[in-house]
């Protein structure tokens, strides 16, 4: 069998939502990452089999580590499928396996990813049933091995998916209020907010919970993939078990008690349910204290501390609710805020305008398809005093 990387250092890339690339980067640097290079909404970097399976293990911010192994030069329809079945595939998995396959295309002679996936699909299977006389199946669902194609102008990227789902797929989300933020991005949040961990930590619209979980997680140095049981390496042929546990281990050494307050609320019963089932999935609720009420009555322990939130955005509440909401938080913030930090990401920059405050910093992000700011204030006492007057 050909190793997947016959050489002990191998080129990597992993992705990530928009505006992370950074964080993703000082994530990857302190893994021992080397020959970093920040990419639009992904990092490469080189490193070994245990650098592969800690940037999954470990990385907030990143969806997913791919391995490039090939590029191809792809100018007919031909060269695609001819290029595809001369890699020696039965190399990595086996005919029992099933496979499926992500592509994206951009400005190719393909205008449809799916024909791409589709004629990549062919030239595998036509390549085992020469081989075997089986054909592996597809399974989009939960495969064994998860190809990667990148098709951009001619240059065809082809990469095996170490990751398997995508790693926002925590493994604790089991219930979900409305909106719930992905969970690589409330990382992200948490760790553009320069919060080290160390001071009370207020999410007071915390719907299902996820920045809190994510919060706590950062305070105790948890892995990222604390919760998660598969990852697409541990299926791969060349699966290192001893690496894996030293990887498991490592992650079990780095954890830390926490003596701060992480406090999250919500006005509506139900998303605090949702929260509820979530921290117990995660074994938080005992680290985490949320309670129902509308963050208008909030009353926060003495500062430093940092406040960070995702408010609605309007897409489903009448514009005046909104205006009012933003405005209320603004005065919350000035009124019982001072000495903390506070950053609110929201798509409706109208509202965030409300909040009456001036931003120290701000970041463009996506949460999902909804480009959004996320903006941080600095509530020193000033801001308290000109609340009052
Ligand atoms: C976009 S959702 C937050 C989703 C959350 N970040 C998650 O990942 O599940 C906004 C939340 O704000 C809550 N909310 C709206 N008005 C509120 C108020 N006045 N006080 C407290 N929570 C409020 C809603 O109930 C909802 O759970």
């Amino acid at each position: 069998m050909t190793a997947l990387y016959p050489s002990n250092k191998m080129k990597m890339l992993a992705k990530c939502p928009a505006g992370l690339e950074n964080a993703l980067s000082q994530e990857l640097s302190d893994l021992g990452a080397e020959s970093i290079e920040v990419l639009n909404r992904a990092v490469a970097f080189e490193g070994d089999k245990h650098l592969l399976y800690s940037a999954n293990y470990q990385c907030r911010t990143a969806l997913r580590i791919l391995l490039p192994i090939h590029q191809f030069t792809i100018l007919t329809e031909d060269d695609l499928y001819t290029s595809i079945k001369a890699v020696k595939w039965e190399d990595y998995f086996s005919v029992d396996n099933t496979f499926a396959i992500d592509s994206t295309i951009s400005n190719a002679v393909f205008t449809h990813s799916h024909y791409v996936s589709q004629r990549t699909k062919d030239a595998i299977a036509d390549r085992f049933r020469e081989k075997t006389g089986k054909r592996p199946s597809v399974d989009t669902v939960n495969p064994d091995f998860m190809i990667n194609i990148h098709l951009n102008k001619d240059l065809l990227d082809l990469s095996f998916d170490s990751s398997g789902s995508s790693l926002h797929k925590r493994g604790y989300h089991i219930s979900n209020a409305e909106a719930p933020l992905s969970e690589v991005l409330a990382a992200g949040m948490i760790m553009l907010s320069g919060w080290d961990g160390q001071s009370t930590f207020i999410d007071p619209m915390c719907g299902s919970g996820t920045i809190l979980i994510e919060a706590a997680m950062i305070a105790m140095n948890l892995p990222a993939g604390q919760f998660r049981e598969e990852f697409g390496f541990m299926k791969w042929k060349d699966f290192n078990r001893a690496i894996w546990e030293d990887v498991l281990n490592e992650g079990i050494e780095q954890q830390r008690d926490i003596e701060i307050e992480i406090l999250g609320s919500d006005i509506s019963g139900s998303n605090l349910r949702s929260a509820e089932a979530n921290l117990r999935q995660a074994r938080l609720h005992k680290d985490i204290s949320i309670k129902v009420s509308p963050f208008q009555d909030i009353i926060p322990p003495d500062p430093p501390g940092v406040l960070i939130t995702n408010p609605p955005y309007g897409e489903r509440i009448m514009i005046e609710d909104i205006t009012s909401l933003y405005k209320d938080l603004g005065n919350l913030l000035k009124r019982r805020f001072a000495g903390y930090k506070a950053w609110v990401i929201s798509s409706d920059l109208q509202a965030l305008k409300m909040i009456g405050l001036k931003p120290m910093k701000k970041h463009i992000l996506f949460n999902g398809q909804l480009e959004c700011r996320f903006v941080g204030f600095d509530l020193y006492d000033g801001s308290k005093k000109a609340a009052k007057q």
